[in-house]
């Protein structure tokens, strides 16, 4: 880089040489001063050009037109400054780390909490199984630090939706609320940590139904509210909607449910995301023909039930009401996959369907979906609001004579497909990256940056 400006510089030099040839040397010397100055002012502006360059990477159109003077300078500038000191290490470099130098202390609490549970190996693969992701990929990551005094945040590891009920199968979690309480009393009585901050720097994960509320039904869930320990903190849950709801007060970041990432790769060996598809709508699931009024609210809110009685006999749909453990293979082979509410809005099928390249119709009205940055859902999916489901055929139709072509390049793009998936070691832009990079935005919470700050 240095050399690169000498050629300028010796002109300047040169210049100011002349003009001052007859002056005496004491009058030299400023002009030296007000000469290196001008030096010093013209690397900075050249060093923040070139930074400028390869932070953006000019597009082949800008290079394309690269024919000036002006610009060859500048691409010389980008070719030479790349091996300098300068950017060897472009993630040490504030700006260009997306973590922002994050770092993480997790809690090694009794295996009761966490480890225990993993004996039965549903705990690990189930569709809330992100808590037992996200603690995993931390423990290996380069975010992690032992150090509670360098950490932003402090992670709490409880298992909560792996107590798996023998009559029905599905996750009782009637005891998450007095597993976390206990988990708090433990953290909060061993470290000085969590008093400092009243529990505002620490992140739990809330992977079920309704998120911070814990609770499977939403009127309950909504009655008991999140508990009052956990309301300072920050949330990553799967529930989200747009509208206020009660179990979502609390700083939150919108995860998504967890699909076991290897059974998507080997699914994708068998059927290629842009593989022929020969299901044209497809959906599989709980459908109830009259539903029951459950404290005042209907299964899917009947959109499942509307679903079925205008859709079973129409042959360009494929519905199907039973558990079959090789329907990911279905998804595979469809055109466009039927994500409607269950009692919560959200389901696995949102990540089943853009994992394996099925675009996803949402019905669920209001549902927040995760990580909206890095997965631009209304380009990749469909959404049809609740009381439009009856027009379904219609739509789908449309979309398949206009849009579809376009919608799939969207869906197919393994960027989208990545930053939805729970790997064990973090990969850049896969979901917990993303709640990472979700976190850099509650940096403020962080005691240890917010002291720095204000030193
Ligand atoms: C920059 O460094 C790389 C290796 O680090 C080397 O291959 C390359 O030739 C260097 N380029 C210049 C312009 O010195
Ligand atoms: C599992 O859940 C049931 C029902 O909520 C509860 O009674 C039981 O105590 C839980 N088991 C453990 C080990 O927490
Ligand atoms: C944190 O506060 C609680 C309740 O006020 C107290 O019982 C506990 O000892 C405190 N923890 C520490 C490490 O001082
Ligand atoms: C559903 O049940 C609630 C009470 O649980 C009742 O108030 C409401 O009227 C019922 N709705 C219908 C349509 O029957
Ligand atoms: C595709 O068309 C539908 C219906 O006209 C529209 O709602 C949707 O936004 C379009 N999507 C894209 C990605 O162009």
């Amino acid at each position: 880089m240095v050399e690169l400006q000498s050629s300028s510089k010796n002109k300047g030099f040169y210049v100011r040489m002349r003009l001052s040839h007859k002056q005496a040397r004491q009058q030299e010397k400023n002009i030296f001063f007000k000469y290196y100055k001008w030096v010093l002012w013209f690397s900075l502006t050249l060093y923040f050009f070139t930074s400028y360059l390869i932070s953006h990477k000019p597009n082949p159109i800008s290079k394309s037109h690269a024919v000036n003077s002006k610009s060859s300078v500048a691409s010389r500038a980008l070719v030479e400054s790349t091996n300098s000191t300068f950017f060897k290490h472009p993630r040490s470099h504030r700006s260009e780390d997306p973590l922002k130098g994050l770092k993480i202390f997790v809690y090694d609490l009794p295996s009761k909490y966490n480890a225990d549970w993993l004996s039965n190996e549903r705990c690990s693969n189930h569709l809330f199984a992100s808590e037992v992701a996200i603690h995993k990929a931390l423990l290996n990551s380069d975010v992690r630090t032992f150090d509670q005094h360098e950490a932003d945040f402090f992670f709490v590891p409880v298992y909560v939706s792996c107590n798996f009920s023998t009559v029905n199968g599905f996750p009782a979690i009637g005891h998450a609320r007095s597993l976390l309480a206990s988990a708090v009393e433990i953290i909060s009585s061993s470290y000085p940590f969590w008093n400092r901050s009243r529990g505002s720097d620490h992140v739990f994960v809330a992977s079920h139904d309704y998120g911070a509320c814990f609770h499977a039904m939403e009127d309950r869930a909504i009655a008991d509210g999140i508990p009052e320990f956990m309301k300072n903190s920050i949330i990553l849950q799967t529930f989200g909607v747009n509208y206020k709801h009660p179990c979502q007060e609390v700083e939150n970041v919108v995860i998504p449910p967890y699909i076991s990432p290897k059974s998507v790769r080997n699914m994708l060996e068998k059927v290629p995301a842009n593989g022929r598809r020969d299901i044209w709508a497809f959906f599989r699931g709980k459908m109830e023909m009259n539903p029951k009024n459950v404290s005042g609210r209907y299964y899917s809110k009947k959109v499942r039930t509307v679903i079925w009685r205008k859709y079973n006999s129409d042959r360009r749909f494929y519905l199907q009401r039973h558990r079959y453990a090789g329907y990911q293979s279905e998804i595979g082979r469809s055109v466009f996959c039927l994500c409607p509410l269950g009692w919560a809005p959200w389901s696995p099928r949102l990540v089943e369907s853009v994992a394996l390249g099925c675009v996803p119709v949402i019905i669920a009205d209001g549902i927040r979906l995760p990580f909206p940055t890095a997965v631009r859902w209304p380009d990749i999916s469909l959404t049809v609001a609740e009381k439009d489901v009856g027009k379904l055929g219609r739509i789908l139709e449309h979309v398949g004579a206009t849009n579809l072509t376009a919608i799939q390049r969207n869906l197919w793009d393994p960027a989208t497909r990545s930053a939805l998936l729970f790997n064990d070691m973090i990969e850049e832009g896969d979901a917990t990256w993303q709640v990472l990079r979700g976190l850099t935005k509650t940096l403020d919470r962080s005691y240890r940056r917010v002291s720095v700050s204000t030193q």
